[in-house]
C-alpha cells in the first residue's frame, strides 16, 4: 500500500492544498484535483505546440496532431484497446449520447428490453428512457439487495433472450457498488448473441484497472476531469467494427472522406466521430494523467483509496445520529454517502465547509437510486489517493460540530 511517505510526497503536486490550512477536498467522485505535471502538460500545450490537428503541413498544425494522437495512443493502451478504438469526446456523457443516437436509434425496436440498474447515475438512465419512448423499447431495472449489490439471481431473472441492450456502471457514484459487469457481460451474451454491452466507466477507471479486451464489452465510457485530467475531455471505447458499423453522431469537418453537393462519404473511427475541432489540450491533458496514475499504480491507488474508504466507514458506523448508504463489501468505489438522522444534507455540506471540508449534498445525478434507498437526497465524501488519514479523522471530528451548530442534543 501507499505509505504515508508517499502520499505526503504526492501532495506536493496539488497545489489547492496551499490555498487556505486545513483544505480537506473530499469531493473527487464529482471532479477530482488536478497534480502539476497535468496542469504543466496543458500550459506547455498552449505555449508550444498549438495549432489544429489534421488540417494543416505547418510546423504547429503537426505538433499539434502529434500531441493529439499520442495522447490517444497512451490512452489505448490504458484500457488495452486499440487506438482506433479510442474516441474523444467532451466526457462520458456524450459519449453516452453517441453510442444512443448512432447505435441504439437505429437498431432497437419495440421487441426489444434495455436493461440498467437502478445504480446508474441520469447519464447512463436518462439517456436511456429516451431511446426506449422513442424506439417503444422497453425499459428495465436490476435492483439492489441490502447490501446494494446486484444479485446474480437478479440479473438472471431480468435477463431475457430480448435484452438487447445492457447499459450498466462499473462503479456507483454513490453508494460504491462495483457490480461484476464482466460476468454480467458473458451472461447477456450467452442469451442473445446480439446484444450491445455499455460500460459507464466514470467512477471505475480512476480507482480501478480497465482492460476493455477483457470485459468484452461494445462500448465502454469515461471522462477525464475524474481522473485528473482537464474537463471538457472524454473517451467512448468502441469495438473497431461496431464502431465503424454505426452512423456519425455529429457532422462537419475533419470526420468527411468525399464532399459532394448532394451527399458525402464518412471516415472511418476515431475521425468519423470527431466533428470540429479538438480538444488537443484536454487530451493532451488525459495523457499527462495517466501518466500520473501510472507512476504510482492503478492497483496502489485502488488498495489505498479502499482503506481510506474502509477507515472513514468503521468510523462513521460509530455515529448513532448518521444513517450510511454505502455497500458494506470493501470491493467498492471510494465514495461514502450518508445521511444525518436530523439534519438536511445542504445544511450539513454547508457547515463542513466552514471547517474547510469539501463534500456533495444532493441526488449526486442520481435521483431513482435515492428514492430506492426511501431518500431524497444524501451527503457524499469521496476520496482520493491524495487524501490522508489524517484528513478523515478531521472531517469525523467536525461532525460532532454539525450538530452542536445546529442544536441537535445528544
Ligand atoms: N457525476 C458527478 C458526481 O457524482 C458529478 O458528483
Amino acid at each position: 500500500m501507499l505509505s504515508k511517505e508517499q502520499v505526503l510526497d504526492i501532495r506536493k503536486d496539488f497545489k489547492y492544498l496551499d490555498i487556505k490550512e486545513n483544505l480537506v477536498y473530499f469531493d473527487n467522485a464529482a471532479t477530482t484535483q488536478k497534480p502539476l505535471q497535468v496542469v504543466d502538460s496543458l500550459k506547455d500545450y498552449y505555449e508550444k505546440e498549438n495549432g489544429n490537428p489534421h488540417r494543416g503541413a505547418h510546423y504547429l498544425a503537426i505538433k499539434a496532431t502529434d500531441a493529439y494522437e499520442e495522447s490517444r495512443d497512451k490512452v489505448a493502451k490504458f484500457i488495452n484497446a486499440t487506438s482506433n478504438e479510442v474516441v474523444f469526446l467532451r466526457n462520458a456523457t456524450e459519449a453516452l449520447n453517441l453510442v444512443a443516437y448512432s447505435w441504439a436509434l437505429n437498431n432497437l425496436t419495440e421487441n426489444d428490453e434495455i436493461l440498467i440498474s437502478i445504480l446508474e447515475h441520469h447519464s447512463n438512465l436518462v439517456t436511456w428512457q429516451f431511446v426506449a419512448r422513442k424506439t417503444g423499447a422497453k425499459l428495465k431495472y436490476l435492483y439492489l439487495d441490502d447490501n446494494m449489490q446486484i444479485t446474480d439471481e437478479e440479473f438472471e431473472n431480468k435477463l431475457t433472450s430480448n435484452t438487447k441492450l445492457l447499459a450498466i456502471t462499473a462503479a456507483s457514484n454513490v453508494v460504491g457498488t462495483m457490480p461484476n459487469v464482466k460476468e454480467f457481460i458473458k451472461k447477456a451474451k450467452a442469451k442473445n448473441k446480439d446484444v450491445v454491452t455499455v460500460i459507464d466507466a466514470a467512477q471505475f477507471a480512476p480507482h480501478h484497472k480497465v482492460d476493455v479486451k477483457d470485459l468484452d464489452c461494445d462500448f465502454l465510457v469515461f471522462s477525464g476531469h475524474k481522473m485528473l485530467s482537464a474537463m471538457g475531455i472524454g473517451v467512448l471505447y468502441g469495438k473497431e467494427e461496431m464502431l465503424n458499423s454505426i452512423d456519425p453522431f455529429l457532422y462537419g469537418g475533419d470526420m468527411i472522406e468525399y464532399v459532394y453537393e448532394d451527399k458525402s462519404t464518412f471516415l472511418d473511427s476515431p475521425a468519423r466521430f470527431e466533428a470540429g475541432t479538438q480538444n488537443v489540450g484536454g487530451a493532451k491533458s488525459l495523457a499527462a494523467a495517466i501518466d500520473y496514475i501510472e507512476k504510482i499504480g492503478i492497483d496502489n491507488i485502488y488498495e489505498y483509496e479502499s482503506a481510506l474508504t474502509a477507515y472513514a466507514y468503521e468510523k462513521m458506523e460509530k455515529l448513532s445520529y448518521i444513517d450510511i448508504y454505502t455497500t458494506k463489501n470493501e470491493h467498492r468505489s471510494p465514495v461514502l454517502a450518508f445521511n444525518f438522522k436530523e439534519a438536511h444534507p445542504h445544511d450539513v455540506a454547508s457547515i463542513l465547509d466552514n471547517y474547510g471540508i469539501a463534500v456533495r449534498s444532493g441526488h449526486h445525478c442520481a435521483q431513482p437510486l435515492h428514492r430506492n434507498l426511501g431518500i431524497n437526497f444524501s451527503c457524499r465524501a469521496s476520496f482520493a489517493f491524495y487524501n490522508t488519514f489524517e484528513e478523515i479523522d478531521y472531517f469525523i471530528e467536525h461532525l460532532e460540530d454539525v450538530r452542536r451548530l445546529m442544536g441537535i442534543e445528544s
